[in-house]
């Protein structure tokens, strides 16, 4: 795509996104460019979700009525959904967890705690959100390994990999600059070494198809708010063997097969890391969200999607004293203007109707490398479109004009 390219071009794709716009209603609220943060929910997902608490409220696994029995049918294929989005053989290397975060923190707790000895290495890239940093930081100060900082560079990587790393964990796309590593070559390098390699695929899952079982990739953590879900939903995948080798996560309701007073036996997988009742509403939720997203072509959505980001970046660079921070073309947009804080840039916006997100964006050690305590972040997504781009471009400007 060509920095520059004009109206024309965008017009090609907008019946695409009028038709997919109109699938959400929060979208008559604001000007809505914060979908990094959570993205919007389509009407079927909200619809699945009241109809599950007005009408068929029922708990999973558990009861035998016909209510439950429908539920635990509902969670099931859900699971299916979800193996099937992101190529993975069994349904039953999909666990659900809260988020991103906590997926993580079972790699970290589950697998990793018992693993680790002291002087091991987790290599953990520069780029990452504070989920794919503290749970690491965590589980050294447990075992006395050590976290090895990596530029996310793939060059680097040989260099850094040794008979001592244990875990390489990586995002698939950065939340601050929208850096896609190169997750194939990582993988060979991560496993002629004999670590294992995580990816945090919260930002990269909404607009990259991802294929766990082609990359290899040893365990993989998402969020469903991220992709058009629920909150408090998500998803770790792992490889049978390392979920089967984990310790439990948490002891409670359904995580096990049998018990005494003194001692208990953990059920299968996925069970063992599901102690309590799930997210039901959301799963089902989440089940629809997945469901309604194979209505619409990918590649299609993930071009108009290009296309408007370069749109946004050329409309942006014609302001002067303007710095990026985002790699070309992606959905995720930072950027900064001389001498203004960010948080003011947002409290305007926020006056003229305009949603973005501005500040450390929970990566406090890339801000440090990149010189700046936070920075002002526009994420683009199916749903907008070039109005939206106009209007927060217009916005950004009357903020410039009061703040110089
Ligand atoms: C790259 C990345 N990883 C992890 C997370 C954490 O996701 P959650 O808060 O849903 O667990 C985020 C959220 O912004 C993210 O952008």
């Amino acid at each position: 795509m060509v920095i520059g390219m004009g109206l024309l071009d965008l017009n090609l794709h907008n019946k695409l996104p009028e038709k997919f716009r109109a699938d959400f209603p929060a979208l008559s609220n604001s000007v809505y460019l914060d979908s990094a943060a959570t993205a919007l929910k389509p009407q079927t997902m909200i619809d699945t979700t009241v109809e599950y608490y007005a009408h068929n409220t029922a708990t999973a696994q558990r009861s035998l009525h016909q209510d439950a029995l429908k539920v635990t049918t509902a969670i099931s294929e859900a699971r299916q959904s979800v193996a099937k989005f992101i190529h993975s053989q069994s349904s039953h290397q999909i666990v659900w967890t809260r988020g991103t975060t906590e997926s993580i923190n079972i790699i970290a707790q589950s697998y990793a705690r018992p693993l680790l000895q002291a002087d091991d290495e987790i290599i953990v890239s520069e780029l990452e959100h504070h989920s794919n940093l503290l749970p690491w930081l965590i589980v050294a100060k447990q075992t006395g390994a050590k976290v090895i900082k990596w530029t996310a560079d793939v060059n680097e990587l040989s260099s850094l990999l040794s008979p001592k790393t244990k875990i390489v964990s990586i995002t698939q796309m950065s939340n601050v600059t929208g850096f896609c590593p190169d997750l194939v070559k990582i993988s060979q390098l991560v496993h002629q070494h004999n670590a294992i390699l995580v990816v945090d695929g919260a930002q990269g899952v909404v607009h990259q198809p991802i294929d766990v079982e082609k990359l290899d990739i040893d365990f993989y953590a998402f969020s469903a708010h991220k992709l058009y879900g629920p909150t408090g939903l998500g998803v770790l995948y792992g490889k049978q063997h390392l979920l089967e080798q984990m310790d439990v996560w948490q002891g409670g309701g359904k995580m096990l097969k049998n018990t005494t007073f003194s001692d208990f036996e953990v059920e299968d997988l996925p069970y063992k890391f599901e102690a309590g009742t799930q997210n039901i509403a959301g799963i089902l939720g989440f089940k629809a969200t997945l469901d309604w997203l194979k209505k619409w072509d990918e590649a299609q959505l993930n071009c108009y999607i290009t296309q408007l980001a370069n749109y946004a970046e050329s409309k942006l660079s014609e302001l002067n004293h303007i710095q990026f921070y985002s790699v070309k073309n992606s959905p995720i947009i930072s950027f900064n203007m001389h001498n203004i804080h960010h948080n003011d840039i947002a409290i305007l916006l926020s006056e003229q109707n305009i949603a973005i997100r501005t500040g450390g964006l929970c990566a406090k050690p890339l801000m440090d490398k990149l010189g700046c305590h936070g920075v002002i972040r526009i994420s683009i997504m199916p749903y907008n479109n070039q109005q939206d781009i106009d209007s927060f471009v217009t916005a950004l400007k009357n903020a410039i004009e009061v703040l110089t």
